[in-house]
């Protein structure tokens, strides 16, 4: 990519935004690391929670501070019946993602009292919002479906939770386990576009409430996180592994993105990607395969070939919809549970900018008209033909 003489670059491709000590890629290698744990050893040994105190206050938590980290999070996962009512009038056929969005931002209606400079505060916003967002977005799900919320039960673990109020039956072992191995997955990932958001956001000093809601909003994205949906309806529009190659050099003649495909900074496979792929063949051993698994495996292996040579390998949305789909999660809420497990590294990224901020004003290249005299309306025509009202 050739770099304009001030050094711009189109979507800020390599340019350091930020310092941060919250997690590494090495994307030639296909390593990631939370906080200089490796994202392996996390997802397989660590609990989300575990993990999102970890991102947050940089440590691994004693025994003491998780139980204390746990139940306060549990406390919190209520929310006001007046979100309920809010989430009430929102259309059913809305996207979840918009839903999330909207209720993420109204907790600052109910949070009010900003003290960005006080640890207390800062803790308190990040039990609520790490506790309540999993509750919105059940009760908005339970809600358009023309049913009443499922209340949070307290005896029940993070991710088993909000399984729980999701289908109503408490998840099967296994299975709630996978889904927490998938939040883990999800939590953090340096400075993607959404955390980018988060951190620009984070900058003017608004509440945290609105730094989540315009992460959301950028998550929501096809070439984000909305990707993983999108990946489901290309398989099942693929339907076979016979039709793989048809569909790769179809999309690949019209300059298409294969959904689940390539990425920023990787270029190998993703490693999160291998681990979702295991995490899959666990479900499909104990509750029954998914012939989409296959049509999968077929494409990442033909496209890998097609694709390979520009560094163009599966990221972290190409397996994690057969997981969820697997786990009974609706396939439009497949990027709303990114967002679930991605505020946690939001929420690192906003008080590691807190810890030493300065508002993001980057500058521009001016592409537009050089200095000109005011128009009168009566002189105008031709080609700006105004039009008569
Ligand atoms: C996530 O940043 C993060 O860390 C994000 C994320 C996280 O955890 O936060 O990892 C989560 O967002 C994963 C990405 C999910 N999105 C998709 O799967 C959508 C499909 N992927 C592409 O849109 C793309 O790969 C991006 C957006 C992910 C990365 O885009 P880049 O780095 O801007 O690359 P590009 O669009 O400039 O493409 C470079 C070349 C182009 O070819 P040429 O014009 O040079 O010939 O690679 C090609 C592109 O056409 N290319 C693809 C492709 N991705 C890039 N060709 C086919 N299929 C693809 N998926």
């Amino acid at each position: 990519m050739s770099v304009a003489p001030t050094g711009f670059r189109p979507g800020l491709e390599g340019v350091p935004a930020t310092q941060s000590a919250i997690s590494n890629i090495d994307g030639q290698r296909g390593i990631l690391s939370y906080r200089g744990y490796r994202i392996e050893d996390l997802a397989a040994r660590s609990s989300f929670l575990e993990t999102a105190y970890l991102l947050i206050w940089g440590e691994l938590p004693d025994p003491e501070k998780l139980r204390d980290f746990q139940y306060d999070v549990q406390m919190h996962r209520r929310v006001s019946f007046r979100i309920r009512d809010m989430l009430k009038c929102f259309p059913a056929s809305g996207h979840p993602m918009d839903a999330l969005q909207a209720s993420a931002a109204s907790l600052g209606l109910f949070y009010a009292n900003r003290a960005l400079d006080d640890e207390d505060y800062i803790r308190g916003a990040v039990m609520r919002l790490l506790a309540k967002i999993p509750t919105m977005l059940a009760a908005f799900h339970m809600i358009r479906r023309g049913q009443d919320p499922i209340q949070p039960r307290d005896d029940l673990p993070y991710a088993s939770n909000f399984l729980y109020m999701l289908t109503e039956r408490e998840p099967d072992p296994l299975a709630a386990r996978i889904f927490d191995a998938c939040l883990v997955l999800h939590a953090e990932h340096t400075l993607n576009a959404s955390t980018f958001s988060a951190r620009v956001t984070a900058s003017t000093l608004t509440d945290p409430y609105a730094v989540v809601a315009s992460a959301v909003g950028t998550l929501a994205g096809p070439l984000h996180g909305g990707a993983n949906e999108d990946v489901l309806l290309m398989l099942e529009e693929i339907g076979s592994e016979d039709r793989v190659e048809d569909f790769l050099d179809e999309a690949i003649s019209a300059r298409r993105k294969v959904m689940g495909f390539g990425h920023r900074e990787y270029k190998v496979k993703d490693p999160r990607a291998s681990i979702l792929q295991g995490l899959a063949e666990n479900l499909f051993d104990r509750f029954g395969h998914d012939k989409m698994y296959d049509v999968a495996c077929r494409l990442e292996a033909v496209a890998s070939e097609r694709l390979g040579p520009k560094g163009i390998y599966p990221n972290v949305d190409f397996y994690s919809g057969l997981v969820y789909r697997k786990l009974g999660i609706p396939t439009d809420l497949f990027t709303p549970v990114f967002a679930l497990a991605r505020a946690a590294g939001w929420l690192a990224h906003w008080k590691e900018q807190l810890g030493a901020n300065r508002i993001y004003r980057p500058t521009q290249l001016y592409t537009g008209a050089s200095e000109r005299d005011w128009l009168p309306l009566e002189q105008r025509c031709g080609d700006n033909e105004v039009p008569t009202g």
